[in-house]
């Protein structure tokens, strides 16, 4: 166990910018605030805690998850949207800062949750915001909700498994160079013993080197391989990322990787276990030329990207209720859902 495990987050009021912001018994108390959302996530009871209370869903890139889940979660604690969905619609457009438009949107909102393609945008958003920030993705930089939703799926898959997430073989695969996801989730997986990470990718697309120095500061075993199907043999999970190709200097450069590495069932038949869990942070780019997670693997059964995009609504819903100080009373009051809910299973 080293220091970080030590850490533990007063979470009340506090901005979520970062990973690194989190030690195990943080985690711990986000799981478990998690697991206590799955019935209002799942439809089946209703709380009314937030109600009230204005959330500002400010992104300024494209999303559809991050920016529909934090939504939902919201609203399932009771509380209301507010939304900008691109800087053109916005008055950063116009030339406004980041400090301006923090300071006006944090007057209209309870809590901000923000999306900039900048790295360190959504910090300076932050330092100037009134009310709580959670990061929502801050250029190729970090995601740490996804790497909280992405590490809760990987434990209970694994527990379904009886295993836990110390001494995981992990594989990841793709852009690693650009891929924030990826970025955030070394970082809280490195929090955990014993972890073999596989680092699968064209020697440019690589994991920068202060995130590859950190997994190694921490005791971890760090390989990196440039060939698909050795990197994919004898791993608990596999972790596959679109080229992000909105990051890359030009599109001609983006062009060079595309469809490079590419796991479809075929791959998966001759090279993984046949228990090994399949993870992407979606979206997936299903386009012809790339298709990195194909669709042919749709009817695998480990494929958990759909449990991965479920239980991002728990982890949101959790983050809420504990920066809002709400954790505790979110069963205050509820009660059971009046409408038809039977068609609806969970992934
Ligand atoms: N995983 C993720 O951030 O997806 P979106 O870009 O659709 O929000």
């Amino acid at each position: 166990m080293g220091l970080q495990d030590l850490r533990i987050v007063n979470f009340i009021g506090q901005h979520i910018l970062s990973v690194d912001q989190f030690g195990r018994a943080d985690i711990e108390r986000i799981f478990e605030v998690a697991d206590r959302m799955r019935p209002y996530a799942e439809r089946r009871r209703i709380t009314r805690v937030l109600e009230g209370a204005i959330l500002g869903n400010m992104f300024f890139e494209p999303s559809t998850r991050t920016r529909i889940s934090f939504g939902c979660a919201f609203n399932l604690l009771g509380g209301e949207v507010r939304e900008t969905t691109e800087i053109k619609a916005s008055s950063l457009s116009k030339g406004e800062s980041l400090y301006d438009t923090a300071r006006v949107l944090s007057g209209y909102s309870d809590i901000i949750v923000m999306r900039h393609p900048e790295a360190g945008s959504v910090a300076e958003f932050a330092a100037a915001s009134r009310v709580p920030v959670i990061n929502g993705g801050d250029g190729p930089n970090e995601h740490p909700s996804q790497a909280l939703l992405d590490l809760y799926t990987i434990r209970r898959e694994l527990a379904d498994k009886d295993r836990a997430v110390d001494g995981l073989k992990i594989a990841l695969v793709g852009d690693l160079r650009y891929g924030r996801a990826v970025h955030s989730l070394v970082k809280l997986i490195a929090l955990f013993d014993n972890i073999t990470f596989r680092l699968v990718s064209p020697p440019e697309l690589a994991l920068p080197e202060p995130y590859v120095a950190i997994l190694k500061a921490a005791g971890h075993a760090v390989e990196p391989v440039h060939q698909l199907e050795a990197g994919v043999r004898g791993v608990d999970i596999l972790y596959v990322t679109r080229t992000q190709e909105e990051r890359f200097p030009s599109q001609e450069e983006a062009d060079r990787y595309r469809g490079l590495f590419r796991i479809n069932q075929d791959i998966y038949t001759s090279f993984c276990a046949p228990s090994t869990v399949i993870m992407h942070p979606l979206p997936r780019d299903s386009r012809s030329g790339a298709r990195e997670l194909d669709d042919d693997l749709n009817s695998n059964p480990n494929l958990a990207i759909f449990r991965q995009t479920d239980n991002g609504v728990l982890v949101r819903m959790a983050l809420f209720a504990l920066l809002l100080d709400v954790a505790d009373k979110v069963d205050d009051q509820a009660r059971e859902v009046p409408w038809f809910t039977g068609g609806r299973e969970p992934e």
